[in-house]
């Protein structure tokens, strides 16, 4: 299996940012994390971040026929891309959405995902361990 793990806004700030709520690992170990965990499972994972909502856009337009499943941390996007989602519902490479929170458990604003419906699920609230969730879901597929 071919990974895309694609994370947006403010994921490069990981084991900076907030760490009593998103953990302490950053996002380089997050990748390496990912991208060893791909290993492990004859596949390989190709980790992208970025802050902004067209670039994410563009990368999930580059899936088709180059991965064979996105895991998406779409990061405050989530509450209210529709850009992202019209993206997702575009190519058809199946996604899974994963959150590092458990976004029912804080502010109200983030209760709401309006990119899972371009997604077969979404995971939250597991921490990093929500990425390898996602991951072996796809591979037992
Ligand atoms: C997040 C939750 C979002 O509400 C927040 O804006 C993020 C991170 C998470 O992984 O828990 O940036 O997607």
């Amino acid at each position: 299996m071919k990974f895309l793990i694609l994370n947006g806004p403010n994921l490069n700030m990981l084991g900076k940012r907030e760490p009593g709520i998103y953990g302490s690992e950053s996002y380089d170990e997050l990748c390496r994390r990912l991208e060893s965990f791909a290993v492990a499972h004859d596949s390989t994972a190709d980790c992208v971040q970025s802050n902004c909502e067209g670039e994410l856009i563009d990368h999930i337009h580059s899936a088709p026929g180059r991965y064979d499943a996105i895991v998406i941390n779409p990061g405050a996007y989530t509450h209210y891309s529709y850009a992202i989602l019209d993206a997702l519902l575009a190519v058809g490479v199946p996604a899974v959405e994963v959150h590092l929170s458990n976004i029912h458990k804080r502010e109200e604003f983030r209760h709401r995902s309006v990119t899972a419906p371009g997604c077969v699920g979404q995971i939250c609230g597991l921490g990093v361990f929500g990425y390898e969730a996602a991951m072996l879901y796809v591979l037992s597929r």
